[in-house]
């Protein structure tokens, strides 16, 4: 992970193998981004030239715009300078909106993975702006390399990876800057001392989520998931409790195994919790942590399943969402439940057909295998209510009809309680992350009917998420405040890396959750 730091030092004197500073777009080419004192002092060592130079060059300050160019003879101790495009500037004294800002610094820190220390000269005059030029940065210095060339690291189930003793990875490239100093900034004042510090935990936790979704899914087991987030809770205060195959059985979660069952690796249902002596609300997570999704019998057919490792990505979410709570001391009580299963054909995987003994006591008919987020889901949700939370979130890569719906960039929030809903959707704006509320219409139970059982699976193709998200609700007890991200579309990258989003893994909701327990260590969910 990449380090960061704050400083005031006159940027003439910042050494450093990178200096970035920001462009607009202007009406007759860039225009340097006013609001940072170092670019400016970039701009004179250039003799008040740079735009006009960039402008040569072809920039135009468009966002994700990337131009490089080497620093003069004097005047700077950075040998290069990259120009980032902002976009079109806001009007004047309003700064950079913090998206753009987040954006922008995480495209420079991209566009400079194999250089050494990278000094940023973004527009961060005021609290947030420095927050967002600190977050991106530290989100777009990501590379996922554990699986490249020879390494020494095994697989996380601790049988699988590459033993071979080869210290080197010979992937230096794509090695992402080593650290980044913020600059015009007070390392004295407190709030851009925290700011910097939230940002630090934010792209670490982040950074744990997208590793344990790119990990393949035969180095990535429940069972081994299970014993990551236990061995990281232990490390940051967090209580674990993880019930095995047998725990479950007897226990009663009659969804988790039926997923699980056809199986090599047996499913694991995970509890973690993060207690503070001062809070007063409890917020449970729950997150779908499907290892694999072959689609069980009613198999995927391929083009649909070379990247269903991310059918984890929620399970991952919670997980580094409660360890980020407990590293910032946050005054809230955050439990996290992972539901983890690894959804196989066998000979003694769930046919469609069965009937399947949930933990609420409901039963459920599967008419399709490849429906299996519900199933886990539901047995949390009913576990998680046990407790009486004060609210309850659930993160699931659920159904493809939510990437149709919303795209690849969007998740879906639903709801039990139009308030509950509003604030989480509002915390994902709040935190950079882009979000749709949707309904849940009570009309679409009616195709889940079973003819045997109380619930079938699924039902209506047409608004597959919603009745996704329908079922689950029949799992959540009365009045508890519920809402249901469905980030199938955000949770993977297939595309090319943008802004601060790499390719693969995103880490995508983290940011959202995080915020949403800010808030409510904040008082969102009194009176
Ligand atoms: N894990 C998938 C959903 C998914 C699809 C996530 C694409 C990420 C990318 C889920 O388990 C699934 O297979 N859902 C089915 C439900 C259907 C059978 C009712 C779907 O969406 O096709
Ligand atoms: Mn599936
Ligand atoms: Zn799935």
């Amino acid at each position: 992970m990449s380090a960061l730091t704050l400083s005031n030092t006159p940027v003439a004197a910042v050494r450093a193998d990178a200096v970035v500073i920001g462009i607009a777009k202007g009406e007759n080419g860039p225009a340097l981004a006013s609001g940072s004192p170092a670019a400016a002092a970039v701009d004179a060592a250039f003799g008040g030239r740079l735009a006009s130079v960039l402008g040569t060059l072809g920039a135009k300050g468009g966002e994700d715009e990337i131009t490089k160019l080497p620093a003069p003879a004097d005047g700077l101790a950075a040998p290069l300078v990259l120009a980032v495009g902002l976009g079109t500037a806001p009007g004047e004294g309003t700064a950079f909106a913090p998206e753009t800002l987040r954006r922008a610094a995480g495209a420079a820190a991209r566009a400079l993975s194999g250089t050494g220390h990278v000094a940023l000269a973004l527009p961060a005059g005021d609290a947030a702006s420095l927050a967002a030029v600190a977050e991106g940065a530290l989100l777009g210095a990501y590379a996922f390399t554990d699986f490249r060339g020879r390494k020494t690291k095994p697989g996380r189930n601790g049988k699988n990876g590459r033993k071979d003793p080869q210290p080197e990875n010979g992937d230096r490239e794509s090695a992402p800057p080593a650290g980044f100093t913020v600059l015009d900034a007070d390392p004295a004042d407190p709030a851009q001392r925290a700011a910097a510090e939230r940002a630090g935990v934010l792209g670490e936790e982040v950074a744990r989520a997208r590793d344990l979704v790119n990990t393949p899914p035969n180095a990535l087991n429940p069972a081994g998931f299970a014993a990551t987030a236990q061995a990281a809770a232990k490390e940051h205060g967090v209580k674990a409790e993880v019930l095995d195959e047998q725990a479950l059985a007897k226990g009663g979660y009659g969804g988790i195994l039926g997923v699980g069952q056809g199986s090599a690796s047996p499913p694991r249902l995970v509890r973690l919790g993060y207690t503070h002596p001062k809070a007063d609300r409890t917020l449970a997570l729950i997150g779908k942590g499907i290892t694999y999704d072959s689609g069980g019998i009613s198999l995927k057919p391929s083009g649909s399943n070379e990247t269903m490792k991310c059918d984890m990505a929620g399970a991952a979410a919670v997980f580094v969402t409660v360890l980020a709570v407990a590293r910032l001391g946050l005054p809230v009580n955050v439990t996290g439940w992972l539901a983890l299963a690894e959804n196989m054909p066998s000979g003694s995987a769930t046919r469609p057909g069965d009937v399947l003994s949930m933990y609420s006591g409901k039963t459920v008919e599967v008419l399709n295998t490849d429906a299996e987020g519900r199933l886990v889901m539901a047995d949390a949700l009913t576990r998680a209510c046990e407790e009486s939370p004060d609210a309850v979130v659930d993160v699931a890569t659920l159904t493809g009809a939510m990437i149709v719906a919303l795209g690849k960039r969007i998740f879906g929030v639903m709801a039990n309680d139009d308030a509950f809903r509003d604030l989480v959707h509002s915390s994902a704006e709040q935190a950079g992350e882009q979000s749709w509320p949707l309904p849940l219409p009570q009309e679409l139970l009616d195709g889940m009917k079973s003819t045997v059982a109380d619930v079938a699976n699924v039902g209506d193709r047409m608004g597959g998420g919603l009745s996704a998200g329908l079922f689950l609700k029949e799992f959540v007890a009365e009045g508890v405040p519920w809402a249901h991200l469905d980030i199938a579309g955000p949770a993977f990258n297939e595309g090319g890396a943008f802004g601060y989003t790499p390719k693969g893994g995103t880490g995508s909701s983290v940011r959202t959750l995080v915020r949403l327990a800010e808030r409510v260590a904040d008082g969102a969910l009194e009176g």
